[in-house]
């Protein structure tokens, strides 16, 4: 069995990142990520669909070379530019001189614009355009701003395959099979569809929608994404997933993310927990905003509908590693979550008004109370604790 061959005229030419620690020099990723590109082999002609980051051209071009089997693609087609996808053109554009660069008007902008590539090699296609390969046909659609503006799928009709760059897309690198349903263990990929949509993809979930309405009519049997598996046995899981996210629809839990300079906030962060536990919640998961890897509680809020957000009172504003996180929130446009807000103080009770002034705007539904401690007199905010506890069930 090739577990590169997805379907007779479609090859799997991707990449393995074990190695990178930080994507976009931002988001850990334990368990790395796949740079997934593809070969098109038509009766009259071939095309790679989408490319791979710069840092793995050795292991890619042997990758390209190998579907290949001695012939030259015709087209490269770029669906996204960013350049984990597009590291590799210019390195694509000297092995093949002839190969045409296909893209839309922006990808074709944006690639001169990265990689000072000539005009005479890239090809612009429209909305519905159609590239014939002979037996198969490559369908372009531009669904934009899923993340970049550029975005658009490929569809070849005569396969039900669809390449969507991004889209459907997760972290986790592949050990060794390339295709869903020759792998067990499947969740940790949805798993990290949570992590990749939260960093990277949250803020355009109304395109993220668009997108996926205008790929709601054709027939896709196989999704092909720039990251994570080959969804085959799970087209519509992970179609729902993405729809779910996108919508900012939740599943029932209880996210608790706090700062703690000495230990007090994070008590009460302990405490409320425990309280949660004693009525009954299951689903709760707490992450000190310090060490916590922040896809990590980004994942954790796309999943879950309830938060609560606790910060100790810091040069009279909200801790730094608190600040960042609500501010990546409101960035993405975070809606339709109970969120509960607290803090502790020594001399200036600032923290939680902070809080709740960061949500101001957003479209959560701020419980009451907000717990503030002063100092280390946890007896004195203990009442607010589980007020705060019953309101949160009650929300459920
Ligand atoms: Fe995987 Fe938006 O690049």
């Amino acid at each position: 069995m090739n577990v590169r061959s997805i379907t007779g005229r479609v090859k799997y030419c991707g990449v393995n990142d074990r190695s990178k620690t930080l994507f976009e020099n931002l988001w850990q990723m334990p368990l790395g990520v796949s740079y997934n590109s593809y070969m098109v082999r038509g009766s009259a002609a071939s095309a790679l669909i989408d490319g791979c980051e710069v840092a793995h051209d050795n292991d890619y071009s042997a990758r390209v070379l190998e579907a290949l089997d001695g012939a030259s693609p015709d087209f490269l087609v770029v669906n996204h530019v960013e350049p984990d996808h597009t590291g590799a053109v210019p390195m694509l554009h000297c092995l093949f001189p002839d190969m045409k660069i296909v893209g839309n008007a922006k990808t074709v902008d944006m690639l001169k614009g990265f990689y000072g590539l000539p005009d005479d090699c890239f090809r612009t296609v429209a909305d519905g355009e159609s590239l014939s390969l002979g037996d198969v046909t490559l369908r372009f659609f531009l669904t934009p701003m899923v993340h970049w503006p550029e975005t658009m799928v490929t569809f070849i009709p005569e396969e039900g395959v669809l390449f969507s760059g991004d889209a459907f897309g997760c972290f986790g690198a592949l050990d060794g099979a390339v295709i869903d349903d020759a792998m067990d263990g499947i969740d940790r990929y949805f798993d990290e569809a949570y992590r990749y949509y939260g960093c990277i993809v949250a803020k355009y979930g109304r395109f993220v929608l668009n997108a996926i309405k205008k790929c709601s009519v054709l027939d896709i049997k196989i999704i092909c994404s720039t990251h994570g598996p080959v969804w085959r046995a799970n087209v519509s899981r992970i179609v729902e997933q993405y729809s779910r996210m996108a919508a900012w629809e939740a599943d029932k839990g209880v996210v608790i993310a706090y700062g703690s300079m000495y230990g007090h906030t994070a008590a009460m962060a302990e405490e409320l927990a425990a309280m949660l536990a004693e009525r009954g919640v299951r689903t709760i998961r707490l992450h000190d905003l310090s060490y916590a890897a922040k896809g990590s509680v980004l994942a954790d809020v796309m999943r879950y509908g309830t938060l609560v957000v606790a910060s100790p009172t810091y040069n009279g504003e909200l801790f730094p590693p608190v600040a960042a996180f609500v501010s990546a929130l409101v960035e993405r446009g975070i809606e339709n979550r109970t969120v509960g807000v607290m803090g502790s103080y020594t001399w200036g009770p600032m923290a939680a008004k902070k809080l709740a002034a960061a949500f101001e705007g957003t479209k959560v539904n701020l419980l009451a109370p907000a717990p503030m401690l002063k100092q280390n007199l946890i007896a004195d905010a203990e009442s607010e604790i589980t007020a705060l506890a019953d309101a949160i069930v009650s929300a459920l």
